[in-house]
């Protein structure tokens, strides 16, 4: 079992461990930023370098640094390996150049984006970029594809993570689109826009850090910050079962799987429960979805206000357990 001390933190952790899941393991603050790797998909991450590391001791055989910072998605744990994230100022100097970089050909669009406010690429932008870019070039554009009749793929907002098309390798056998051209000519694209039509395709809209593949059922329907997520589940087949549903009013605007604390799904789910069962009836609701707190959509959420509600009751019962409650002069009842 290798010992890592990150940001000044050490553990243990099992052979073959990467940097990123020991500080995953640590939680909190530390945890470096990942836009490519995604736990649920083999031979994800090395992409984005989003998550890079600057690695003062190699291990306790070899101390010397390593010469440059390494992703950490991709790097595993020596044992007495130290590794430095937000300890390090020049680190995150050069997380601010990575982010730049990401964000050279991508549009300034989230006022009209769906993603806005989910969109991972934004949450970097706000944590880790600069307050403005250097580019003065003309940015890359292409035009928006339908791939099937219900994802849109907007390749200008597409950072070249390859989630979705390990998703299309790994869920479906059936693999219709990939990664085409090199450099700044690589775009996604399927042969030749022909439609992505399998089971778990909508998964390439949740595995999709920006807003490059949406939902074309919830386009434009509502901002997400709108929308009230809430855990449901139903007897599928196909899938788990276990989704989020997103409603506005007592409708229900869209159908996503459930995200945990990195922004990844906790489990796949199949097309008919993604976009077949928009009704209520449907389904069994569990209640409402917890969602970070770093995220705009917990903003005056309604969660928020249920916790203040539960926490005002548990404090009363405690109240009353002490000394009766009292009514007031004026038959108003006080605790
Ligand atoms: S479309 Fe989205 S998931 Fe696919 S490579 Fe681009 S950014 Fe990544
Ligand atoms: S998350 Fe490590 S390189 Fe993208």
């Amino acid at each position: 079992m290798p010992k890592v001390t990150i940001d000044g933190i050490e553990i243990e952790v099992p052979d073959g461990t990467t940097i990123l899941n020991a500080a995953r393991m640590i939680g909190g603050e530390i945890v470096p930023p990942a836009m490519c790797y995604y736990s649920k998909l083999e031979g994800s991450g090395g992409k984005c370098r989003t998550c890079i590391v600057k690695v003062t001791q190699g291990s306790a055989k070899d101390p010397r640094p390593m010469p440059k910072p390494v992703a950490s998605c991709r790097t595993t744990v020596m044992d007495g390996m130290v590794v430095q994230n937000i300890t390090s100022p020049d680190l995150l100097e050069a997380r601010k150049g990575v982010v730049e970089f990401l964000l050279v050909n991508h549009p300034l669009d989230c006022p009209i984006c769906d993603q806005a406010g989910e969109c991972d690429l934004q949450n970097l932008a706000y944590k880790h970029g600069a307050s403005n870019t250097r580019y003065e070039f003309e940015r890359r554009t292409f035009e928006k594809i339908d791939i099937g009749d219900k994802i849109k793929l907007h390749m200008t907002r597409c950072i070249l993570c390859y989630r979705c098309t390990y998703v299309a390798d790994q869920l479906t056998n059936t693999r219709v689109h990939g990664i085409m051209n090199r450099g700044d000519h690589a775009e996604i694209s399927t042969y030749i826009q022909k439609a992505v039509d399998n089971d778990y395709s909508g998964n390439m809209i949740d595995v999709c850090p920006v807003g490059a593949l949406t939902d074309k059922t919830f386009r434009f329907k509502s901002r997400v910050w709108f929308t009230k997520p809430v855990d449901a589940h139903r007897d599928c087949k196909k899938c788990s079962g276990k989704v989020a549903l997103w409603y506005k009013g007592d409708q229900i605007l869209r159908i996503t799987a459930r995200k945990d604390k990195y922004g990844e799904v906790e489990s796949f789910i199949c097309n008919e429960c993604r976009f077949e069962k928009k009704r209520t009836s449907d389904w069994v609701i569990e209640g409402p979805r917890h969602i970070e707190n770093t995220s705009v959509i917990s903003q005056n959420h309604y969660e928020t206000l249920n916790n203040l509600k539960l926490q005002i009751t548990q404090q009363q019962k405690k109240l009353e357990k002490k000394s009766p409650i009292q009514p007031s002069p004026k038959g108003k009842t006080t605790i």
